[in-house]
């Protein structure tokens, strides 16, 4: 299948290009395609006539998101809108990602596909814009709710991924103060483009929660990225009050993979195994 990758060089596109390489993939970089230039988007998807079209873009800095809601909505909402036409007119299929973050963490236990939205800021509420454009618009769309993602091809936008703040952090001898108030499923990029792959090939369309297995807080996330290095930095818990961050955030935004696990979809590992798995790969401990 002919299938291009939106953001190709972003985190979670770096591992789609490579898991997708028994593919034709057409990878499309920023800002050479821009998602928010509707005229020409639709001019190279009409030329390259793709089976399938993977949206990785996203305005997703979450504290700046509250001070620049145009600029949110516009890659999150209105450019997902112009996507998911394009998508019913020239008949791809539309794999889009969403966020954790449409919670607002009330529930306490995992979320599951059926739960009922409800976002705390900006970014949320644009990322869930951008989810009601694609299944409102286009019928044969993938719509994958994921969370806390690291990968090899650093998350660029926000400058690296949780993981490798850390261990920067770390190699600069500060000490590292982190939420420990916030629950979260830390997520492999490269086995979240794995399960991608194997979904794109069903005609099981629709709205999937996409997640590593298990779950934790911020703290406990980083605590764990220390212990498989064997690194013992000053590492402290601290409430997300302490912070103040500008967008508020879901104290539990944990997602339950269950329409993955109905439709039979290879499990994803527990987030601490492929943690290890990520942390190999960097050479930075031992296989
Ligand atoms: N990262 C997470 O923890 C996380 C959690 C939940 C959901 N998600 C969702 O997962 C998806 C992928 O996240 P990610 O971590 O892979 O993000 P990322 O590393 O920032 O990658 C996004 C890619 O899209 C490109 N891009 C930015 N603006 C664009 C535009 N206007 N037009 C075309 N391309 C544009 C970026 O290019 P530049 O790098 O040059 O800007 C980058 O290549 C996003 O939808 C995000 O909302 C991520």
């Amino acid at each position: 299948m002919k299938i291009a990758v939106i953001g190709a060089d972003g985190q979670l596109g770096t591992d789609l290009v490579k898991t997708l390489a028994r593919d034709e993939v057409v990878p499309l970089y920023y800002p050479e395609f821009d998602v928010t230039r509707p005229e020409k988007v639709r001019l190279l998807l009409q030329e390259l006539r793709p089976g399938a079209v993977i949206n990785t873009a996203a305005f997703h800095r979450v504290d700046e998101c509250e001070d620049q809601p145009e600029a949110s909505s516009r890659v999150n909402a209105v450019a997902v809108r112009d996507l998911a036409r394009l998508a019913s007119e020239l008949g791809f299929i539309l794999i889009h990602f969403s966020t954790d973050y449409v919670f607002d963490g009330r529930k306490g236990a995992p979320y599951v596909e059926s739960d009922a939205p409800n976002p705390l800021n900006v970014y949320a509420v644009s990322k869930l814009a951008g989810e009601f454009f694609v299944r409102a618009i286009v019928e044969k769309h993938f719509l994958v709710r994921t969370c806390g993602l690291f990968g090899l091809g650093s998350c660029r936008e926000k400058g690296y991924n949780f993981v490798d703040r850390m261990i920067a952090l770390a190699d600069e001898g500060k000490s590292i103060r982190v939420v420990d108030d916030q629950w979260v499923s830390p997520t492999s990029a490269e086995e979240l483009a794995a399960r991608v792959s194997d979904l794109l090939r069903t005609d099981h369309y629709g709205l999937y929660h996409l997640t590593s297995e298990g779950q934790c807080t911020w703290f406990e996330f980083a605590a764990e990225v220390f212990s498989l290095l064997g690194k013992s930095p000053r590492l402290e818990p601290v409430s997300s009050r302490v912070f103040a961050a500008k967008a508020r955030r879901p104290l539990y935004s944990v997602l339950e993979n269950q329409r993955a696990k109905k439709i039979g979809l290879r499990d994803f590992s527990d987030w601490k195994n492929a943690l290890r798995t990520y942390l190999e790969r960097k050479s930075l401990i031992p296989k």
